[in-house]
Protein backbone atom coordinates (compact mmCIF):
# COMPACT_ATOMS: atom_id res chain seq x y z
CA UNK A 1 0.00 0.00 0.00
CA UNK A 2 3.25 2.39 -0.08
CA UNK A 3 2.33 3.98 -3.34
CA UNK A 4 -1.57 4.52 -1.28
CA UNK A 5 0.10 7.31 0.97
CA UNK A 6 0.56 10.75 0.38
CA UNK A 7 4.07 12.28 1.26
CA UNK A 8 5.37 12.80 4.46
CA UNK A 9 5.29 16.58 4.42
CA UNK A 10 1.28 16.60 3.76
CA UNK A 11 0.90 15.90 7.67
CA UNK A 12 2.32 20.03 8.17
CA UNK A 13 0.19 21.62 6.05
CA UNK A 14 -2.93 23.27 7.36
CA UNK A 15 -6.07 24.76 5.57
CA UNK A 16 -8.11 27.70 5.19
CA UNK A 17 -11.15 26.98 7.60
CA UNK A 18 -13.84 29.61 5.65
CA UNK A 19 -13.55 27.61 2.73
CA UNK A 20 -14.10 24.69 4.36
CA UNK A 21 -16.92 26.03 6.63
CA UNK A 22 -18.41 27.96 3.56
CA UNK A 23 -19.01 24.14 2.26
CA UNK A 24 -20.40 22.71 5.06
CA UNK A 25 -23.07 25.86 5.61
CA UNK A 26 -24.11 25.31 1.24
CA UNK A 27 -25.07 21.53 2.53
CA UNK A 28 -26.95 22.90 5.74
CA UNK A 29 -28.70 25.33 3.18
CA UNK A 30 -29.10 22.42 0.80
CA UNK A 31 -31.46 20.79 3.88
CA UNK A 32 -33.37 23.40 3.63
CA UNK A 33 -31.86 25.46 6.31
CA UNK A 34 -32.06 29.66 6.18
CA UNK A 35 -27.93 30.47 6.33
CA UNK A 36 -26.39 34.10 6.86
CA UNK A 37 -23.04 34.17 4.95
CA UNK A 38 -20.28 36.09 7.42
CA UNK A 39 -17.70 33.76 7.16
CA UNK A 40 -15.81 34.65 4.11
CA UNK A 41 -13.77 37.55 3.37
CA UNK A 42 -15.13 38.17 -0.21
CA UNK A 43 -16.74 41.50 -1.26
CA UNK A 44 -20.38 41.38 -1.92
CA UNK A 45 -20.39 43.99 -4.68
CA UNK A 46 -19.98 42.80 -8.55
CA UNK A 47 -16.49 43.54 -10.10
CA UNK A 48 -16.60 47.24 -11.92
CA UNK A 49 -18.28 47.20 -14.94
CA UNK A 50 -15.71 48.66 -16.60
CA UNK A 51 -13.25 45.87 -15.33
CA UNK A 52 -15.32 43.24 -17.05
CA UNK A 53 -15.83 45.42 -20.32
CA UNK A 54 -12.31 45.39 -20.65
CA UNK A 55 -11.55 41.61 -20.21
CA UNK A 56 -14.02 40.81 -22.27
CA UNK A 57 -12.51 42.64 -24.91
CA UNK A 58 -9.33 41.02 -24.10
CA UNK A 59 -10.69 37.81 -25.03
CA UNK A 60 -11.81 38.95 -28.06
CA UNK A 61 -8.61 40.84 -28.78
CA UNK A 62 -6.73 37.39 -29.18
CA UNK A 63 -5.50 37.33 -25.36
CA UNK A 64 -6.25 33.34 -25.22
CA UNK A 65 -2.32 32.76 -25.49
CA UNK A 66 -0.02 31.52 -22.91
CA UNK A 67 1.36 35.46 -21.58
CA UNK A 68 4.50 36.54 -20.55
CA UNK A 69 5.24 34.39 -17.47
CA UNK A 70 5.65 37.18 -15.31
CA UNK A 71 2.75 39.15 -16.62
CA UNK A 72 1.28 40.66 -19.05
CA UNK A 73 4.03 44.32 -19.59
CA UNK A 74 1.03 46.76 -19.34
CA UNK A 75 -0.01 45.38 -16.32
CA UNK A 76 3.20 44.92 -14.45
CA UNK A 77 3.64 48.50 -16.06
CA UNK A 78 0.45 49.55 -14.57
CA UNK A 79 1.14 47.90 -10.86
CA UNK A 80 4.67 49.37 -10.91
CA UNK A 81 3.05 52.74 -11.18
CA UNK A 82 0.30 52.29 -9.19
CA UNK A 83 2.68 50.99 -5.70
CA UNK A 84 5.24 54.30 -6.85
CA UNK A 85 2.14 56.58 -6.57
CA UNK A 86 0.09 55.21 -3.45
CA UNK A 87 2.94 53.70 -1.83
CA UNK A 88 6.01 56.22 -2.26
CA UNK A 89 8.63 53.96 -3.32
CA UNK A 90 9.71 53.80 -6.89
CA UNK A 91 8.96 50.46 -8.20
CA UNK A 92 10.27 49.25 -12.05
CA UNK A 93 8.14 46.41 -13.62
CA UNK A 94 10.72 44.08 -13.49
CA UNK A 95 10.23 43.71 -10.31
CA UNK A 96 6.79 43.06 -10.42
CA UNK A 97 4.51 39.27 -10.82
CA UNK A 98 1.39 39.07 -11.53
CA UNK A 99 0.23 35.65 -9.52
CA UNK A 100 -2.77 33.50 -9.11
CA UNK A 101 -4.39 35.35 -6.04
CA UNK A 102 -3.00 37.36 -3.83
CA UNK A 103 -2.10 33.98 -1.62
CA UNK A 104 0.23 33.03 -4.77
CA UNK A 105 2.78 35.72 -3.24
CA UNK A 106 2.64 34.10 -0.04
CA UNK A 107 3.25 30.94 -1.15
CA UNK A 108 6.21 32.16 -3.45
CA UNK A 109 7.80 34.20 -0.74
CA UNK A 110 7.85 31.34 1.72
CA UNK A 111 8.93 28.54 -0.76
CA UNK A 112 11.90 30.72 -1.72
CA UNK A 113 13.23 31.75 1.41
CA UNK A 114 12.39 29.10 4.09
CA UNK A 115 14.87 26.14 4.85
CA UNK A 116 13.80 23.26 7.57
CA UNK A 117 14.52 24.55 10.47
CA UNK A 118 14.40 28.68 9.62
CA UNK A 119 11.61 30.56 11.71
CA UNK A 120 9.02 32.94 10.28
CA UNK A 121 7.38 34.78 12.72
CA UNK A 122 3.57 35.40 12.08
CA UNK A 123 0.25 37.02 13.32
CA UNK A 124 -1.34 35.27 15.99
CA UNK A 125 -4.51 35.77 14.83
CA UNK A 126 -3.41 35.69 11.46
CA UNK A 127 -4.15 34.36 7.96
CA UNK A 128 -3.71 31.02 8.10
CA UNK A 129 -1.63 30.00 4.83
CA UNK A 130 1.35 31.76 6.52
CA UNK A 131 1.84 29.14 9.02
CA UNK A 132 0.30 26.34 6.72
CA UNK A 133 2.60 26.64 4.31
CA UNK A 134 5.84 27.66 6.80
CA UNK A 135 5.26 24.28 7.91
CA UNK A 136 4.82 22.43 4.48
CA UNK A 137 7.95 23.53 3.80
CA UNK A 138 9.66 22.11 7.35
CA UNK A 139 10.16 25.91 8.41
CA UNK A 140 8.78 26.62 12.23
CA UNK A 141 6.56 29.78 12.70
CA UNK A 142 6.68 31.66 15.48
CA UNK A 143 3.08 33.17 16.18
CA UNK A 144 3.13 36.66 17.76
CA UNK A 145 0.20 37.57 19.76
CA UNK A 146 -1.90 40.37 18.16
CA UNK A 147 -4.19 41.48 20.91
CA UNK A 148 -7.50 43.66 21.33
CA UNK A 149 -6.38 45.41 24.04
CA UNK A 150 -3.59 46.52 22.11
CA UNK A 151 -6.20 47.97 18.83
CA UNK A 152 -5.07 44.71 17.26
CA UNK A 153 -1.69 45.80 16.77
CA UNK A 154 1.31 43.88 16.89
CA UNK A 155 3.62 44.84 20.23
CA UNK A 156 6.72 45.07 18.68
CA UNK A 157 9.16 44.73 21.96
CA UNK A 158 7.02 41.34 21.56
CA UNK A 159 8.47 41.07 18.65
CA UNK A 160 11.89 42.04 19.26
CA UNK A 161 11.83 38.93 22.38
CA UNK A 162 10.75 36.56 19.24
CA UNK A 163 13.51 37.28 17.58
CA UNK A 164 16.49 34.34 17.28
CA UNK A 165 19.39 33.38 14.90
CA UNK A 166 16.78 30.95 12.92
CA UNK A 167 14.40 33.94 11.99
CA UNK A 168 14.17 34.29 8.38
CA UNK A 169 11.27 36.18 7.77
CA UNK A 170 8.88 38.28 9.76
CA UNK A 171 5.03 38.19 8.12
CA UNK A 172 3.03 41.18 8.59
CA UNK A 173 -0.78 42.13 7.47
CA UNK A 174 -1.93 45.55 7.59
CA UNK A 175 -4.37 46.32 7.69
CA UNK A 176 -5.54 42.48 8.91
CA UNK A 177 -7.51 40.19 8.55
CA UNK A 178 -8.80 38.58 11.27
CA UNK A 179 -9.08 41.76 13.14
CA UNK A 180 -9.22 45.08 11.11
CA UNK A 181 -6.35 46.16 12.93
CA UNK A 182 -4.08 48.76 11.51
CA UNK A 183 -0.94 49.34 12.24
CA UNK A 184 0.89 52.83 12.76
CA UNK A 185 3.64 54.28 11.16
CA UNK A 186 5.39 54.36 14.77
CA UNK A 187 4.98 50.30 14.61
CA UNK A 188 6.13 50.01 11.22
CA UNK A 189 9.27 52.26 11.77
CA UNK A 190 10.17 50.13 14.13
CA UNK A 191 9.65 46.83 12.77
CA UNK A 192 11.62 48.15 10.11
CA UNK A 193 14.28 48.70 12.26
CA UNK A 194 14.35 45.67 13.59
CA UNK A 195 14.36 43.76 9.93
CA UNK A 196 17.57 45.87 9.24
CA UNK A 197 19.43 44.88 12.57
CA UNK A 198 18.68 41.21 12.75
CA UNK A 199 19.51 41.19 8.77
CA UNK A 200 15.24 40.07 8.06
CA UNK A 201 12.99 39.74 4.65
CA UNK A 202 9.58 40.88 5.47
CA UNK A 203 6.73 39.78 3.92
CA UNK A 204 3.96 42.26 3.68
CA UNK A 205 0.40 41.70 2.97
CA UNK A 206 -0.97 45.14 1.76
CA UNK A 207 -3.96 43.70 0.29
CA UNK A 208 -6.23 45.47 2.16
CA UNK A 209 -4.44 48.51 1.73
CA UNK A 210 -6.97 50.50 0.09
CA UNK A 211 -9.86 49.76 2.54
CA UNK A 212 -9.21 52.47 5.27
CA UNK A 213 -11.71 53.99 7.50
CA UNK A 214 -11.53 57.04 9.98
CA UNK A 215 -8.19 58.75 7.84
CA UNK A 216 -6.37 55.98 9.18
CA UNK A 217 -3.01 56.24 7.37
CA UNK A 218 -1.57 53.01 5.00
CA UNK A 219 2.23 53.29 5.73
CA UNK A 220 4.11 49.93 3.37
CA UNK A 221 7.38 49.08 5.18
CA UNK A 222 8.72 49.02 1.52
CA UNK A 223 8.81 52.55 1.72
CA UNK A 224 11.03 53.17 4.44
CA UNK A 225 14.68 53.44 3.93
CA UNK A 226 16.99 50.51 3.13
CA UNK A 227 13.33 48.49 3.25
CA UNK A 228 12.68 47.63 -0.82
CA UNK A 229 15.61 45.62 -0.57
CA UNK A 230 14.45 42.98 2.25
CA UNK A 231 10.52 43.42 1.56
CA UNK A 232 8.11 41.56 -0.59
CA UNK A 233 4.98 43.28 -0.83
CA UNK A 234 2.04 41.17 -1.21
CA UNK A 235 -1.10 42.80 -2.85
CA UNK A 236 -4.15 41.73 -5.33
CA UNK A 237 -7.45 42.63 -6.84
CA UNK A 238 -9.92 40.48 -5.14
CA UNK A 239 -10.77 42.90 -2.18
CA UNK A 240 -10.08 46.13 -3.67
CA UNK A 241 -11.88 45.52 -6.51
CA UNK A 242 -14.09 42.94 -5.86
CA UNK A 243 -12.67 40.06 -8.00
CA UNK A 244 -11.97 37.46 -6.06
CA UNK A 245 -13.20 34.74 -8.57
CA UNK A 246 -10.57 36.50 -10.95
CA UNK A 247 -7.87 34.98 -9.14
CA UNK A 248 -5.43 37.88 -9.98
CA UNK A 249 -2.92 39.07 -7.15
CA UNK A 250 0.99 40.20 -7.85
CA UNK A 251 4.32 41.01 -5.65
CA UNK A 252 6.89 43.15 -5.67
CA UNK A 253 10.31 42.01 -4.74
CA UNK A 254 13.65 43.11 -4.47
CA UNK A 255 15.91 42.33 -6.93
CA UNK A 256 17.41 39.48 -5.40
CA UNK A 257 13.87 37.66 -5.62
CA UNK A 258 13.73 38.19 -9.33
CA UNK A 259 15.05 35.08 -10.53
CA UNK A 260 13.01 32.75 -7.81
CA UNK A 261 9.88 34.18 -8.78
CA UNK A 262 10.42 33.90 -12.22
CA UNK A 263 11.68 30.12 -11.53
CA UNK A 264 8.21 29.17 -9.11
CA UNK A 265 6.12 30.94 -11.62
CA UNK A 266 6.97 28.91 -14.34
CA UNK A 267 7.24 25.92 -12.07
CA UNK A 268 3.83 26.12 -10.75
CA UNK A 269 1.28 28.01 -13.19
CA UNK A 270 3.35 29.50 -16.30
CA UNK A 271 1.41 32.69 -16.39
CA UNK A 272 -2.07 33.81 -14.88
CA UNK A 273 -5.05 34.00 -17.11
CA UNK A 274 -4.24 36.20 -20.48
CA UNK A 275 -7.70 38.11 -20.68
CA UNK A 276 -8.26 38.22 -17.03
CA UNK A 277 -5.00 40.81 -16.97
CA UNK A 278 -5.99 42.98 -19.52
CA UNK A 279 -9.20 43.32 -16.56
CA UNK A 280 -6.57 44.22 -14.42
CA UNK A 281 -4.93 47.07 -16.14
CA UNK A 282 -8.61 48.78 -16.61
CA UNK A 283 -9.15 48.39 -13.07
CA UNK A 284 -5.84 49.55 -11.96
CA UNK A 285 -5.80 52.56 -14.84
CA UNK A 286 -9.36 53.05 -15.43
CA UNK A 287 -11.91 55.30 -12.82
CA UNK A 288 -11.70 54.78 -8.62
CA UNK A 289 -14.71 55.62 -8.35
CA UNK A 290 -16.22 51.93 -7.82
CA UNK A 291 -13.50 51.41 -4.96
CA UNK A 292 -14.20 54.57 -2.92
CA UNK A 293 -18.08 53.82 -2.84
CA UNK A 294 -17.39 50.39 -1.88
CA UNK A 295 -15.30 51.80 0.83
CA UNK A 296 -18.16 54.15 1.76
CA UNK A 297 -20.80 51.26 2.39
CA UNK A 298 -17.92 49.14 3.91
CA UNK A 299 -17.91 51.79 6.61
CA UNK A 300 -21.43 52.06 7.02
CA UNK A 301 -21.43 48.39 7.59
CA UNK A 302 -18.68 48.48 10.28
CA UNK A 303 -20.46 50.70 12.54
CA UNK A 304 -23.69 48.96 12.16
CA UNK A 305 -22.09 45.51 13.24
CA UNK A 306 -20.11 46.87 15.82
CA UNK A 307 -22.64 48.28 17.73
CA UNK A 308 -24.96 45.83 16.98
CA UNK A 309 -22.85 43.26 18.50
CA UNK A 310 -21.49 45.52 21.45
CA UNK A 311 -25.27 45.84 22.49
CA UNK A 312 -25.39 42.09 22.69
CA UNK A 313 -24.52 40.61 26.33
CA UNK A 314 -21.29 38.99 26.49
CA UNK A 315 -19.98 40.60 23.26
CA UNK A 316 -17.16 43.28 23.36
CA UNK A 317 -16.45 44.37 20.02
CA UNK A 318 -13.20 47.21 19.32
CA UNK A 319 -14.30 49.57 15.86
CA UNK A 320 -11.26 48.80 13.79
CA UNK A 321 -9.49 50.85 11.15
CA UNK A 322 -9.61 48.47 8.01
CA UNK A 323 -9.94 45.39 5.91
CA UNK A 324 -14.26 44.03 6.74
CA UNK A 325 -13.41 42.22 9.33
CA UNK A 326 -14.31 42.53 13.49
CA UNK A 327 -12.96 39.80 15.67
CA UNK A 328 -15.08 40.53 19.06
CA UNK A 329 -14.57 38.92 22.68
CA UNK A 330 -17.76 36.64 23.51
CA UNK A 331 -16.03 35.33 26.84
CA UNK A 332 -18.93 36.95 28.33
CA UNK A 333 -21.23 34.84 26.84
CA UNK A 334 -19.69 31.76 28.48
CA UNK A 335 -18.27 29.91 25.24
CA UNK A 336 -15.14 30.06 23.45
CA UNK A 337 -15.15 30.88 20.19
CA UNK A 338 -15.58 27.58 18.85
CA UNK A 339 -18.79 26.66 20.48
CA UNK A 340 -20.31 30.28 19.65
CA UNK A 341 -19.79 29.13 16.12
CA UNK A 342 -20.76 25.78 16.11
CA UNK A 343 -23.92 27.04 18.20
CA UNK A 344 -24.82 29.90 15.47
CA UNK A 345 -24.16 28.06 12.08
CA UNK A 346 -26.42 24.94 13.10
CA UNK A 347 -29.11 26.63 15.81
CA UNK A 348 -29.76 30.46 14.24
CA UNK A 349 -28.31 29.70 11.04
CA UNK A 350 -25.56 32.63 11.05
CA UNK A 351 -21.66 31.22 9.67
CA UNK A 352 -19.07 32.54 11.21
CA UNK A 353 -15.34 31.33 11.83
CA UNK A 354 -14.33 30.53 15.44
CA UNK A 355 -11.76 32.80 16.11
CA UNK A 356 -8.74 29.75 16.54
CA UNK A 357 -9.51 29.56 13.06
CA UNK A 358 -6.79 31.68 13.36
CA UNK A 359 -4.16 30.64 15.59
CA UNK A 360 -4.29 29.51 19.37
CA UNK A 361 -4.74 33.34 20.65
CA UNK A 362 -8.39 33.77 19.25
CA UNK A 363 -10.41 31.12 21.64
CA UNK A 364 -12.59 34.00 23.45
CA UNK A 365 -13.54 35.20 19.58
CA UNK A 366 -15.23 35.08 16.46
CA UNK A 367 -14.61 36.20 13.18
CA UNK A 368 -17.42 37.86 11.41
CA UNK A 369 -16.92 39.32 7.90
CA UNK A 370 -19.42 42.07 7.26
CA UNK A 371 -18.67 42.49 3.20
CA UNK A 372 -22.46 41.47 3.05
CA UNK A 373 -25.52 43.63 2.35
CA UNK A 374 -26.81 46.15 5.67
CA UNK A 375 -30.14 44.06 4.97
CA UNK A 376 -28.46 40.69 6.13
CA UNK A 377 -26.16 42.21 8.27
CA UNK A 378 -29.02 42.83 10.77
CA UNK A 379 -30.51 40.02 10.24
CA UNK A 380 -27.30 38.28 11.63
CA UNK A 381 -27.30 40.50 14.51
CA UNK A 382 -30.90 39.56 15.06
CA UNK A 383 -30.13 35.86 15.13
CA UNK A 384 -27.29 36.04 17.42
CA UNK A 385 -28.97 38.36 19.57
CA UNK A 386 -31.74 35.76 20.25
CA UNK A 387 -29.10 32.81 20.04
CA UNK A 388 -27.54 34.22 22.98
CA UNK A 389 -30.19 35.45 24.61
CA UNK A 390 -31.52 32.05 24.95
CA UNK A 391 -28.36 30.39 26.49
CA UNK A 392 -27.10 33.28 29.29
CA UNK A 393 -28.98 33.08 32.21
CA UNK A 394 -30.58 36.79 32.49
CA UNK A 395 -28.69 38.49 35.15
CA UNK A 396 -30.72 39.36 38.62
C1 LIG B 1 -4.66 38.78 4.54
C2 LIG B 1 -4.96 38.15 3.24
N1 LIG B 1 -3.98 38.00 2.36
C3 LIG B 1 -4.19 37.43 1.18
C4 LIG B 1 -5.42 36.96 0.83
C5 LIG B 1 -5.54 36.26 -0.50
O1 LIG B 1 -6.46 36.77 -1.35
P1 LIG B 1 -6.47 36.37 -2.89
O2 LIG B 1 -5.70 35.12 -3.05
O3 LIG B 1 -7.92 36.22 -3.22
O4 LIG B 1 -5.83 37.52 -3.60
C6 LIG B 1 -6.50 37.08 1.71
C7 LIG B 1 -7.84 36.55 1.38
O5 LIG B 1 -8.69 36.39 2.19
C8 LIG B 1 -6.25 37.72 2.95
O6 LIG B 1 -7.23 37.88 3.84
Amino acid sequence: MRAMKTAARMDSIGTETAFEVSARARALEATGKSIVYLQIGEPDFDTPENVREAAKAGLDAGLTHYPPYAGLPDLRAAIAADTTARRGFTVEPSKVFVTVGGKGVMVYAIMALIDPGDEAIVPDPGYPIYESITRFVGGTPVPIPIRMENDFRLDVDELAALITPRTKLIVINSPANPTGGVLTRGDIERIAELAIRHDLVVLSDEIYARILYDGAEHVSIASLEGMAERTIVLDGFSKTYAMTGWRMGYAVVPDWLVKPFGQLIINTISGVTAFAQAGAIEALRGPQTDVDAMVVEFKARRDLIVDGLNAIPGFRCNKPQGAFYVFPDISGTGMTGAELAEGLLVDAGVCVLAGTSFGGVGVDHIRISYANSRENLQEALERIRAYVGARTPARA
